[in-house]
């Protein structure tokens, strides 16, 4: 039995565990957005997260995964709401969608270690074989969904109305006693 947390979930496959995480995740727990491509480590369709690196699941064994926590296309989010999987879609950068996945995938572990990626660092990032040939919206599509992060994070981090700025960072207000005056 192997163990490891899938899309937040504690999960035990009973599989040998020189079976690629690929088949794991799509026979065994029906987490079939993650496609099979090429199986060889060329195209990229079966990215997954693994402790946030973007990995091709058809290279790693069960073994290799043991404890460690995985996330897929479905566990990116709830309700397709991750700002890359919405700039996807808001750019038209999806056409058979089947490499959209593994894509979605590995620009959000991009996006998760550099907020502000240049053309040229989203193209090293994403190495990703699309059949379609949706490459040129690819760029725009994840700025769009930088500059859409980058905002929702600065709206998380923004201090409620009324509340102090010290307040915000966690300062704990001194304490008024019965006698002191307001
Ligand atoms: S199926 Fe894994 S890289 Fe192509
Ligand atoms: S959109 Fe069809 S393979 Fe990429």
């Amino acid at each position: 039995m192997t163990a490891l947390t899938v899309n937040g979930r504690p999960v035990n496959f009973e599989l040998d565990p020189q079976t690629p995480l690929l088949w794991a995740l799509r026979d065994a727990a029906n987490l079939t957005g993650t496609k099979y491509g090429c199986g060889v480590g060329d195209c990229g369709a079966c990215m997954v997260l693994v402790d946030g690196a973007a990995l091709r699941s058809c290279l790693v064994t069960l073994a290799d995964a043991e404890g460690r926590m995985v996330t897929t296309i479905e566990g990116l989010s709830r309700d397709r709401s991750h700002p890359v999987q919405q700039a996807l879609v808001a750019e038209q950068a999806i056409q058979c969608g089947f490499c959209t996945p593994g894509i979605a995938i590995a620009a959000a572990a991009l996006l998760a270690t550099n907020a502000s990626p240049s053309a040229d660092e989203i193209k090293a990032a994403i190495p990703n074989l699309c059949r379609c040939g949706v490459y040129p919206r690819l760029v725009g599509a994840i700025q769009r969904a930088a500059r859409v992060q980058a905002r929702q994070e600065r709206i998380s981090a923004a201090p409620a109305p009324g509340i102090s700025p010290e307040d915000a960072a966690g300062a704990v207000p001194a304490m008024r006693t019965n006698t002191e005056k307001p």
